[in-house]
């Protein structure tokens, strides 16, 4: 049986740091807040003044992935890249990151699921492997906030939370009759929701994109964000996606080694903890030191953590989880193969 397995993970942070000390020179807000009320103490932004895209984050975490797995970027058949945060709005950070891997006729696939993004792109793979459309395929999410984040007091609820960053994953389909791989996800999504979290302006649904009479400071221009109603969502959805992962996939929750959360904030992932009464020790966290990387964080984690040896030997088990702008959540089962 086909089985999507993975070869190599690789990630990339900007150089300039930016503790929650330094946000104090620029808003309104404290190193106590931010702590206390998402976990975060620093997050790295792109250099002031340089010009770095998404696709360029891509580039070195993809980079990485690919010496890990020992493969050529001409081995790929299928490139997949997840952001939220796209170099220019058209054509996607997948084509510019094909061009900068030096390819030119790989296919590409763009996907615009935010936190989820990465879980989206897994699950994409493993089909386009099971289905034999694809044998080696590169998944990719990363982003650039720092440029499009409103660094005044007004904008403080969300600019404290977001850092840049990328993390790439090579995955290949094996034949085995082992149970391995991708085991199981379960991906969903809600529309109704989809103002709950986003960013409004420019719009191509009004007469003029770029509203004449909107001034270019206007909060629509950044991203907006209902951080309760978020919050409340991901405490309640992510449990219940674990569960429909595990009833897919046959597994108990005993035997998961260690859960991948997407990193918004440190109290969801203890609050995910507790509900599932599970260790805390067995829940990976990184949004300390990063901030919200978005489709960035699973796969920046899973990087650290295969690094740290924490995870990566035969049968480990791990599940990934997300939920973010769409609103959109999911989750994907792993064993290592
Ligand atoms: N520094 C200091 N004070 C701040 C602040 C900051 N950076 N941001 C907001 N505040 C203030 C608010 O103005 C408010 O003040 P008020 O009581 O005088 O009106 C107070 O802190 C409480 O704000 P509130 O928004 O109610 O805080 P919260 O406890 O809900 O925490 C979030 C805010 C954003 C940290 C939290 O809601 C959250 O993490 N939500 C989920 C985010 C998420 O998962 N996103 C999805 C993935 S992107």
């Amino acid at each position: 049986m086909k089985r999507t397995v993975i070869r190599g993970t690789g990630r990339a942070l900007p150089s300039r740091l930016v503790t929650n000390d330094d946000l104090t020179k620029i808003m309104d807000t404290t190193d106590e807040w931010i702590r206390q009320r998402t976990g975060i103490e620093q997050r790295y932004w792109i250099p002031e003044g340089e010009e770095v895209g998404a696709s360029d984050l891509g580039l070195e975490a993809a980079q990485k992935a690919l010496d890990k797995a020992g493969w050529a970027a001409e081995d790929l058949d299928f490139i997949i890249f997840a952001t939220l945060s796209p170099d220019i709005t058209f054509p996607g950070a997948g084509c510019l990151l094909q061009a900068k891997l030096g390819l030119n006729s790989t296919p590409v696939l763009d996907i615009r699921q935010q936190c989820t993004g990465f879980l989206y792109g897994m699950a994409t793979a493993d089909a386009y492997i099971k289905t034999g459309l694809a044998g080696k395929v590169l998944v990719v999410g990363a982003e650039v906030h720092s440029t499009g984040l409103d660094k005044s007091t007004r904008g403080r609820d969300i600019t404290v939370i977001f850092g840049d960053g990328a993390g790439a994953v090579c995955v290949e389909g094996i034949e085995t009759d082992e149970n391995v791989g991708v085991i199981a996800s379960s991906l969903h999504a809600d529309g109704t929701a989809a103002d709950s979290l986003m960013l409004e302006l420019p719009a191509s649904r009004l007469p003029d994109r770029l509203p004449p009479d909107v001034a270019v400071d206007d909060p629509r221009y950044y991203p907006s964000m209902d951080g309760k109603k978020v919050f409340k969502k991901a405490v309640r959805k992510l449990p219940e996606v674990t569960k429909e992962v595990l009833v897919k996939a046959q597994v108990p929750l005993e035997d998961i080694d260690m859960f991948f959360p997407h990193q918004a904030n440190l109290r969801i992932n203890q609050a995910y903890a507790h509900f599932m009464k599970i260790d805390e020790s067995k829940v990976f966290n990184n949004i300390q030191k990063y901030g919200n990387t978005t489709a960035a964080s699973i796969p920046i984690a899973l990087d650290e953590a295969m690094e740290q040896n924490l995870v990566g030997k035969k049968d480990d088990t791990i599940l990934f989880l997300g939920l973010g702008a769409g609103l959109t959540w999911g989750g994907l089962l792993y064993r290592f193969a």
